[in-house]
């Protein structure tokens, strides 16, 4: 029996990268998902390839950063196909990397309020829907940034909402689990997505540290991560093979975080 077999998953950040990868991976273990995204059309065009190979997915417009668009978009999921088991909080930008003395209170609050609010926005909705299962599993992607990695200036904002993300899934795993809902932190390090599409850098020369990094880095593989990687990993956490681990983060970094912190 495939590993998602019945299940539902609401995907963010699933027209590109990891979340694209994941929802594909969800589809292929047998599980039905909703592909939403803020950019409609390459959550459309990740939805109809599921289809076309036999999956069930449909795509969402929905920007996390709004409360009611991305509420309609967990209700309208759950109603499409009957219930809701796992939500993967997955959307986010690198924003912004600049000097702090530098940074626009808009530029600070677009990178927070996307990886770190946009998290809690897509999960409390989610919330009564897999209560009403019996139960669910969430997982949010953070980043070895904010968690283990420090030696990245200009990343002040992306790396404390990540370090918020880490800390927000431990307390609601807490809170949660009297109604069987698990939540996971996934960490991952570098990974060949379209994230550069939506980082900005600005004068980073003025702080950069003179660091040099081994030859083969990451130590495993030297290499970063293909999303298909990352998605084995949300395929484990979000199954029933991962029910006793709850309220963790996962580094998956092919412990790249060890040599760099
Ligand atoms: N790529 C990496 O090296 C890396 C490393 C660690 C963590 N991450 C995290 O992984 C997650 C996914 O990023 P990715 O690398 O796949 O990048 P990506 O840019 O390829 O995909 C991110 C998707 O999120 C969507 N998105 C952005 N803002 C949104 C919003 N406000 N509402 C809804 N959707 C929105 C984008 O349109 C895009 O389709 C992010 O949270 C990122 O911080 C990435």
């Amino acid at each position: 029996m495939a590993r998602l077999e019945g299940k539902v998953a609401v995907v963010t950040g699933g027209g590109s990268g990891i979340g694209a990868a994941a929802a594909r991976a969800f589809a292929k273990e047998g599980g039905a998902v909703a592909v939403v995204d803020v950019r409609a059309e390459p959550a459309e065009a990740v939805a109809a390839e599921i289809r076309a190979a036999g999956g069930r997915a449909i795509a969402l417009a929905a920007n996390v950063k709004d409360e009611r668009e991305i509420g309609d978009a967990v209700r309208k999921a759950a109603a499409e196909f009957g219930g809701l088991h796992v939500v993967f909080a997955n959307a986010g930008i690198n924003g912004m990397q600049c000097p702090i003395e530098e940074m626009t209170l808009d530029e600070w609050r677009d990178t927070i309020d996307t990886n770190l609010t946009g998290t809690f926005l897509t999960v409390k909705p989610a919330i009564p829907l897999m209560r009403a299962h019996g139960g669910g599993s969430v997982i949010i992607t953070a980043s070895v940034n904010g968690n283990r990695i420090w030696s990245l200036p200009g990343y002040s904002a992306y790396s404390t909402a990540k370090a918020g993300q880490a800390v927000w899934g431990r307390m609601a795993a807490v809170e949660l689990s009297r109604w069987n809902i698990r939540v996971n932190t996934i960490c991952p390090g570098g990974v060949r997505t379209n994230i550069k599409d939506r980082t900005w850098r600005r004068n980073l020369e003025k702080i950069r540290w003179d660091i040099k990094v081994p030859d083969h880095y990451p130590p495993l593989h030297g290499r970063p991560a293909a999303p298909e990687e990352i998605a084995d990993l949300v395929v484990f956490l979000a199954s029933d093979e991962s029910r006793y681990i709850t309220g963790t983060e996962v580094v998956i970094d092919a412990a790249s975080s060890l040599l760099r912190g």
